[in-house]
């Protein structure tokens, strides 16, 4: 639907094509997405340790699709704002983002991070941790210098709840009985959060009034859960290199996602005998990947946790209810579908 070449400072950054960005508004937050750019490699070039700054600029700079910071700057701009820190902002969350992905791949044991290689395989877990803490206190120092006290208020409260849902998800691993509710408290937490506070910060630095930060702040925490649950669907249904992660981490990993609590729910004592040995047992294999594949395919697993990530996007363009018509809120809700159709 929406042909675009945008041949720029991003794209050599950013292997993520052009047409693969959620919405043409793109071109419009084109000049700040490209400041954007300019500040991560400034901040990172504050490392006096060049190792510290390679193992940053690795993961930084490799291909991120930037959804938070241009969640971030439009949610400023659809309350009107037009704010330089707005970008800043940005880099910060950013950095945010990036620093959990790095601890999360030490935690997962990932080898591949966006298609290529993960800091941890790369350079181990010791150096990947202490990057991870750099790009948290880089962010910290961004937000000190450029942002106010209730954004602060607002990341920080995030990053708590971040690292608290990655320690639930840790502590209830391998749990058969896990329910739907817990996984949604998990997902909420490791993932939804930070992006419903993306949405509250941008609007917060516009100045909005409580009403609007509040309609974001919810339309960011339907579209971060739905963002998650997509990802845990695609761990099992990827095909080829797009997604950028090995198939079937979650359930090496012995992680408990929503196509598999689906499962569980209606399996044979045979069928989750077989899912409990691939998710507990050390010696994983392609064939017990396949064996747990062809189990969600038979009970729609897969097409179940669909569905309900779709209700979470639709409450998501809900939350935007309150908004007029504005380019915009028309990227927002592109946005909010594309999360629901990405593939990648
Ligand atoms: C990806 O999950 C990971 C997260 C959403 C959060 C990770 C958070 C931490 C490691 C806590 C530290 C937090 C901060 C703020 C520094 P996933 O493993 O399901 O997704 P993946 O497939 O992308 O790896
Ligand atoms: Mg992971």
């Amino acid at each position: 639907m929406f042909a675009l070449t945008i041949p720029n400072k991003i794209e050599q950054n950013n292997p993520m094509k052009a047409a693969e960005r959620p919405h043409p508004l793109f071109l419009t937050i084109q000049d700040d997405l490209e400041r954007l750019e300019t500040i991560l490699e400034e901040a990172i070039q504050t490392a006096e340790v060049p190792m510290v700054r390679d193992v940053a600029h690795h993961i930084v700079f490799s291909g991120g699709k930037r959804l938070r910071p241009a969640l971030s700057i439009l949610t400023h701009r659809i309350c009107g704002g037009s704010d330089e820190r707005a970008i800043h902002l940005a880099a910060a969350i950013e950095l945010i983002h990036t620093a959990s992905l790095i601890h999360d791949d030490v935690l997962d044991s990932a080898e591949l991070r966006r298609g290529v290689v993960s800091a941890n395989a790369k350079w181990g877990n010791h150096l990947s941790v202490l990057v991870g803490d750099f790009c948290l206190s880089l962010a910290n120092e961004i937000l000190a210098s450029h942002t106010t006290r209730s954004v602060i208020a607002c990341l920080t409260d995030a990053a708590k709840k971040t690292t608290e849902g990655e320690a639930l998800e840790i502590i209830q691993s391998s749990d058969l009985k896990m329910d739907f509710d817990t996984y949604i408290n998990i997902v909420t937490k490791k993932t939804a959060y930070l992006i419903a506070a993306t949405c509250e910060a941008g609007s917060i630095l516009a100045n909005a009034p409580t009403r609007l930060t509040a309609a974001l702040r919810q339309y960011g925490l339907s579209l971060g859960i739905a963002f998650q649950i997509v990802d845990d669907i695609l761990d099992y249904t990827t095909k080829g290199n797009g997604f950028g992660k090995r198939r079937g981490t979650d359930l090496k990993e012995g992680k408990l996602t929503l196509p598999i609590i689906y499962a569980l729910a209606k399996v044979s004592s045979e069928e989750r005998e077989i899912i409990a040995e691939s998710l507990l047992t050390p010696h994983y294999s392609e064939k017990d990947l396949e064996s747990v594949t062809t189990i969600l395919e038979k009970y729609q697993s897969i097409d179940e946790s669909k569905e309900v990530a779709r209700g979470y996007i639709d409450k998501a363009m809900s939350s935007l209810d309150p908004f007029k018509q504005s380019l915009e809120k028309e990227a927002l809700i592109h946005f909010a579908l594309f999360v629901g159709n990405r593939e990648i």
